[in-house]
């Protein structure tokens, strides 16, 4: 199978290098029962991934079983993952089979590994390397034969030094790690997964949503700390709360973690190894990023006040009006400071003509 075709088969989304070589190795280890650890961001498409090498193994037909280790509580985690015997503990009133007998000829996926114990993971090893374990409160071995794969979302060589992680089970996992970078190191796939999730989402029943290009621009420089799921949930939101279908920066500003406060521009993502004149435009990008929030905030501030004085306070509705004058002046000196006082760069960034500016200078009386 080609690897388009089998990213088209498993949903798999994205053209960036990092996505063809992790694709390339999932093709190639899916086919054998070698242990996989997949780590990478919270996300980033670990469970995509699992999910792929399950169905492109030869187990793709029986269960493929997942475990968050993490949402179970320790006490009854060793029970629900090696089953028990009836009567071994309080509350054992039955016999009961474990997620490895019910993953036994499948693949068992061991989400949030890093929050194993200490003794289960003794035991998972014991697992990997033999295939045996026993229920609790049994004495006879059960033989099964279960493919794992692990995912974590933490740096395992550091929870192997802290001595919360035991370093044989991470050696042992270790073999084939598929780490998946964060979306912020791969943004050539940004639109291509802003539209998947724009033409799948049931919200979009009228296939009518559109994204601006300056809006494609904002999304593909941001920083997405929450990975695809974040993209996710904020084109879904931008769909649901869109009035006009066209969804443009305006719609997403309100939905993006841009930190704001007077070292707003300084936090934000700032990439390096980039031209200048990349580097350039983002940063006049970021500087309108800025100007739009404060607009909207403001919008939205003045709106406020209106509502809640009512119409008859004709004072406060003015000095709404003095202070957008304000931030439209700071908007114009901003973005003449970023194009170096090229006018016409200025106004198209702007978006508003050549003409509108100069006449805006000398309304504020800016050289
Ligand atoms: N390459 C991809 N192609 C298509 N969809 C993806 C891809 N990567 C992630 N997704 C989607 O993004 C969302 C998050 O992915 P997933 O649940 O696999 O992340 P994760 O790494 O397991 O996150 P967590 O650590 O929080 O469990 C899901 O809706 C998933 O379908
Ligand atoms: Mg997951």
């Amino acid at each position: 199978m080609k690897a388009e075709e089998f990213q088209k088969k498993f949903g798999i989304i994205g053209r960036s290098k990092e996505i063809h070589d992790l694709v390339d190795i999932t093709m190639q280890v899916a086919q054998s029962d070698i242990s996989v650890l997949i780590t990478g961001e919270s996300g980033v498409g670990k469970e995509v991934f699992a999910r792929a090498i399950h169905n492109f193994s030869r187990r793709a037909n029986k269960e493929l079983v997942s475990v968050n280790c993490g949402a179970i509580p320790e006490s009854l985690l060793e029970s629900e993952l090696f089953g028990h015997k009836k009567g071994s503990f309080t509350g054992a009133t039955d016999d009961r089979k474990g997620y490895f007998e019910i993953a036994d000829g499948g693949t068992l996926f061991l989400d949030e590994i890093a929050e194993l114990t200490l003794m289960t993971q003794v035991k998972l090893l014991r697992v990997l390397e033999t295939q045996e374990f026993m229920r609790i409160g049994s004495e006879t071995v059960t033989k099964v034969d279960v493919r794992i794969i692990a995912a974590t979302n933490k740096d395992l060589q550091r929870e192997v030094d802290s001595k919360k992680f035991r370093h044989d089970l991470y050696f042992r996992l270790k073999a084939v790690n598929l780490n998946i970078p964060p979306l912020r190191s791969r943004r050539g796939d940004i639109i291509e997964f802003a539209n998947h999730f724009l033409k799948n989402s049931s919200i979009n029943r009228t296939n009518g949503f559109k994204i601006a290009k300056e809006a494609e621009k904002l999304l593909v420089n941001y920083n997405w700390p929450g990975n695809i799921r974040e993209l996710k949930n904020v084109i879904e939101t931008a769909m649901a709360l869109s009035k006009t279908g066209i969804l443009d920066v305006d719609s997403f500003i309100p939905l993006l973690t841009i930190e704001t406060g007077t070292d707003g521009l300084r936090n934000l993502p700032v990439h390096i190894n980039r031209p200048p004149e990349s580097l350039d435009r983002e940063m006049i990008y970021r500087a309108l990023i800025e100007i739009k929030k404060d607009l909207m905030e403001l919008k939205m501030f003045a709106q406020k006040t209106q509502s809640e004085v009512g119409s008859v306070n004709f004072n406060s509705k003015l000095n709404e009006v003095v202070r957008l004058n304000i931030l439209e002046k700071d908007a114009i000196i901003n973005a003449l400071y970023f194009t170096k006082h090229n006018k016409r760069k200025a106004a198209n960034l702007l978006g508003i003509s050549e003409r509108t500016l100069y006449r805006k200078l000398k309304d504020y009386g800016i050289d």
